[in-house]
């Protein structure tokens, strides 16, 4: 396996926005612009200590944001030391080496209205894609469901004028009577060319998607921070990858991943997450006769694509153009 190129970026500004997030602006060391990307990309930051996660872009790109990044990062409790690290080691000035953005997150163009739903620090992929939207006249509905006003990161955003018409706040500890979203009401009926997108911790990606059972696949797209609690396991039964470019087999051992057994072999598959959440891994192949273990690719992406780090074959071979 191998990580992707990186560059290294200048932190350029951090301003608290909440008790436990705070806001990372993100320049190139010598002022130039970063490379360009689209309304829910996300980055992998390579921090002190050796940790790596994956922040989407909480800003949507403009010649205002003059080519720089901005994410949000939320100190978690449960820290495996990455969230941590941000908070404590990292400081204005500091050099931090990044992915290029990646999008396995995007607006979809055959909408005619976008339903956004952000739960906590899942907003910013979100606010972005709204900034988007709005920047383009387009038809969209914004949901920002947080504990209350104080625990609201970019609020600033949020209530600007392009987005205000277009905003529904659910606080939980807000007034009760006004600000409470009901997601089976939301979600009961849809209409017809709207897409969900969502994004959050995990019980609330879990409480939309319960909410949603009856919309179409692919009109549900979702983004998830981690692999939620009842994932399955990313080993299983052994099979055979064919590359069909290279002519080839490769077999894959019960206790291996895809990636592992290339890697043997000498192909390198580009990984980050490792949990089938950020695409890095995704290659084309017979997506149909995948077991699919992954929380990035849509069901129309799954008939032809398939995420090594986690994915397997239904079967005993599994076909990749590769
Ligand atoms: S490495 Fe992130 S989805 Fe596979």
């Amino acid at each position: 396996m191998s990580l992707e190129r990186t560059l290294t970026v200048r932190v350029e500004r951090i301003s608290r926005q909440t008790p436990e997030i705070l806001a990372f602006e993100l320049a190139h060391p010598w002022g130039r612009p970063l490379p360009s990307y689209e309304a829910g990309a996300h980055i992998d930051v390579h921090m002190p200590g050796g940790f790596s996660r994956q922040y989407s872009l909480a800003r949507a790109p403009s010649a205002a944001s003059a080519g720089r990044y901005v994410i949000g990062v939320k100190r978690e409790l449960a820290s495996r030391g990455g969230s941590a690290s941000m908070h404590e080691r990292v400081r204005e000035g500091d050099l931090l080496p990044i992915s290029a953005p990646r999008n396995t997150f995007p607006l979809r163009e055959e909408a005619t209205h976008h339903l956004l739903l952000a739960g906590g620090i899942g907003m910013t992929p979100l606010l972005a894609m709204a900034q988007a939207l709005a920047a383009r006249g387009a038809a969209f509905t914004l949901c920002v469901f947080a504990r209350s006003e104080e625990h609201l990161a970019f609020a600033d955003a949020l209530h600007a004028p392009a987005l205000a018409p277009h905003l529904r706040l659910h606080l939980d500890q807000g007034d009760a009577s006004s600000q409470r979203i009901d997601l089976r009401s939301l979600l009961a009926q849809r209409a017809p060319g709207t897409h969900l997108y969502v994004c959050g911790p995990g019980g609330f990606m879990q409480a939309v998607r319960d909410a949603a059972a009856h919309w179409p696949e692919d009109a549900l797209h979702t983004e998830y921070f981690a692999a939620p609690a009842d994932a399955g396991a990313v080993t299983g039964l052994p099979f055979t990858l064919k590359l069909a470019r290279r002519g080839i087999t490769v077999p894959v051992a019960a206790d291996q991943t895809a990636v592992d057994a290339l890697h043997e072999v000498g192909i390198d598959i580009p990984v980050s997450c490792q949990q089938g959440l950020c695409g890095t891994c995704v290659v084309e192949g017979d997506g149909e006769g995948a077991e699919h273990r992954d929380f990035c690719l849509t069901g129309s992406e799954r008939r032809h694509k398939v995420a090594l780090c986690c994915s397997r074959a239904k079967g005993l071979e599994l076909e990749l153009q590769l």
